[in-house]
């Protein structure tokens, strides 16, 4: 038997990069995935080849900064599903701006997307996740979370407060067997990071503070996100994991 098997894991931001790593590991262990993303087309693109892998997932579109979008889901989950065992509270995405240059709609949509999307994930989902006793979150922090870089400062205080609500909610949800805990990245090889791989000068710097020498693998923050949806990790709760190369900043 897989460690995930008749599990049931919904991950956010599925269609690519880190999600999409993290749904085929998922299915690779033995859970039904649904493989959600504000773009149908890739969510699609991800579960057609977990399915042609032999592995069981499904396809779904909802927008998680939008009320309307994320009930509609819920509702759809409820009839299909009956019950949602792990959420991975993956979607992103990341601005950089000076506090001085930050307009306010960029503001808005990044606090929509990064912050209010999780929450209303996980506030809807609960109602499917605590009845089955054992559940498992895992949000998407960042080592920005505790660095608070220079010019990506609206995304390390977002990415804190990633960090802040998986303890509470860990603390909260405890006495419904449900365990949250949060992976924070160091820099990864994903479409986020092209503008990083494009300038050789920053990636020296950031070389220069990863004692690994070299960005991660969307495969080594899905082996992480696996272990805490599992229950090889059934006594790890209100943890921030940070999978890194061993990434320290000294500012
Ligand atoms: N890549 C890194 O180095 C890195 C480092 C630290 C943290 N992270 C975090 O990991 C997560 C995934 O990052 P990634 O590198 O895979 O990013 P990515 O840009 O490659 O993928 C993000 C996915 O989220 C989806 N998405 C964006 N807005 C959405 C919305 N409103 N509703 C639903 N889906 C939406 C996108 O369509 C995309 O498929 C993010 O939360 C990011 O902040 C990434």
């Amino acid at each position: 038997m897989s460690a995930l098997s008749d599990k049931v894991a919904l991950v956010t931001g599925g269609g690519q990069g880190l999600g999409a790593a993290i749904c085929r590991r998922l299915a690779t262990d033995g859970a039904q995935v649904i493989v959600t993303d504000i773009q149908a087309e890739t969510a699609d693109a991800c579960a057609k080849s977990i399915c042609a892998d032999n592995g069981m997932a499904t396809p779904m579109t909802c927008d998680i900064s939008k009320t309307g979008d994320v009930s509609k889901l819920v509702q759809d989950l409820r009839s299909r599903f009956g019950k949602i065992d792990i959420l991975v509270n993956n979607a992103g995405i990341l601005s950089a701006a000076k506090w001085a240059d930050l307009d306010e709609a960029d503001f808005d949509r990044n606090v929509a997307v990064n912050l209010k999307g999780p929450y209303l994930m996980t506030k809807m989902l609960l109602p499917l996740i605590r009845p089955t006793g054992q559940g498992a979150i895992v949000n998407m922090s960042s080592t920005f979370a505790f660095d608070h870089v220079s010019s990506f400062g609206l995304y390390s205080a977002i990415k804190s407060a990633i960090a802040s609500f998986t303890v509470s909610l860990a603390k909260e949800e405890a006495r419904y067997g449900i365990r949250v805990n949060a992976v924070a990245p160091g820099s990864i090889d994903t479409e986020m990071n092209q503008s990083l791989k494009d300038n050789s000068k920053m990636m020296d710097r950031v070389m220069a503070l990863t004692p690994l020498r070299r960005l991660g693998l969307p495969d080594e923050i899905a082996a992480a996100v696996a272990f805490l949806s599992s229950d090889e990790s059934s006594y790890i709760t209100g943890q921030i994991v940070r999978v890194s190369g061993g990434y320290i900043n000294p500012y």
